[in-house]
């Protein structure tokens, strides 16, 4: 029988749309166990710092996320020992604050531009200055974006039966998602287009940061994006509910990758498109 952590990963990959003779296909990473893609980072950051002896347990592990690394940080927390505090900007959804306390973890909540400006610089200072305080730093974390390239792409590649992918479509925050799906999709398909989606500047979409902000975070390879799009709020939103009406109920970033594969699908006459959806949507009610 396996722990819920071995649960991690080996998320489902369904078929969401045909239209044009083209397909959308997307990885539905709300059955993580804590709900959300970050479970998979959460697992291997914590793992790795163990393994090569920067942590142990009892410590305090400090993170900047918008929810979701928070999460699953908390939950692998509780299960391998760690206490977890969160820097989290003060719009994430009340759901997700209150998951990260059941978890026993600690939500600081910080004011939105102080957060995009501080929050890393914040966790710095709190782990050099606190005994026993660790700061992963999913942005710089290169087991972000490998846990990507070596999990989640090879199941994606496993999924497909056979298909060939044309284009790859992902919401883009600390980037370890794009770059590490995104470089072995790259290796397995050569002409592949890997697209990235950014809200449209001094717009929120959860868990979605845009590189106009002026931070491109270290993990994230720009090279490999073909093309980034902005998109507005309310076009995320609109499509994150247009999905849920069709049985599938996901997150704001969700809605905004399923949008840019819309316009894609529309554009393009028999393609295979692949996109993730990052979270469930019952953290967003
Ligand atoms: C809901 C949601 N979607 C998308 C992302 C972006 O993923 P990545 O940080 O791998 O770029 C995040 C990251 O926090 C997220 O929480």
């Amino acid at each position: 029988m396996k722990t819920i952590l071995e649960h991690i990963g080996n998320t489902p990959l369904v078929k969401v749309e045909e239209e044009n003779n083209s397909s959308i296909f997307a990885k539905m990473e709300g059955f993580n166990p804590g709900g959300s893609i970050k479970d998979r980072i959460a697992l291997n950051m914590i793992r790795s710092a163990e393994k090569d002896g920067t942590i142990k347990k009892g410590d305090t592990l400090i993170e900047p996320t918008s929810g979701n690394t928070g999460i699953g940080l908390s939950m692998v927390g509780a299960m391998l020992g760690y206490n977890v505090k969160v820097i989290m900007p003060e719009t994430t959804s009340i759901e997700k604050i209150k998951m990260i306390r059941a978890f026993g973890g600690e939500a600081i909540l910080v004011e939105n531009l102080r957060y995009k400006k501080f929050a890393i610089e914040d966790a710095r200072d709190m782990a050099k200055n606190g005994a026993g305080i660790h700061f992963l730093n999913q942005y710089e974390n290169m087991n972000n974006p490998y846990t990507h390239y070596e999990n989640t792409a090879e199941e994606i590649i496993n999924q497909l039966e056979g298909k060939q992918l044309d284009y790859f479509i992902a919401g883009m925050g600390t980037g370890g998602t794009i770059t590490g799906i995104g470089k072995k999709l790259k290796e397995k398909f050569p002409a592949i287009k890997i697209i990235g989606v950014q809200p449209v500047q001094n717009q929120t979409i959860e868990g979605l940061r845009s590189i106009k902000d002026g931070f491109v975070p270290p993990i994230m390879d720009v090279d490999l994006i073909d093309e980034i799009y902005d998109l507005e709020e309310s076009k995320a939103i609109e499509t994150k509910d247009d999905l849920a009406k069709k049985g599938i109920l996901v997150g704001p970033s969700s809605g905004a990758a399923m949008y840019i594969c819309r316009e894609i699908c529309k554009n393009n006459e028999g393609v295979n498109i692949i996109t993730i959806f990052p979270d469930r949507g019952e953290r967003y009610i």
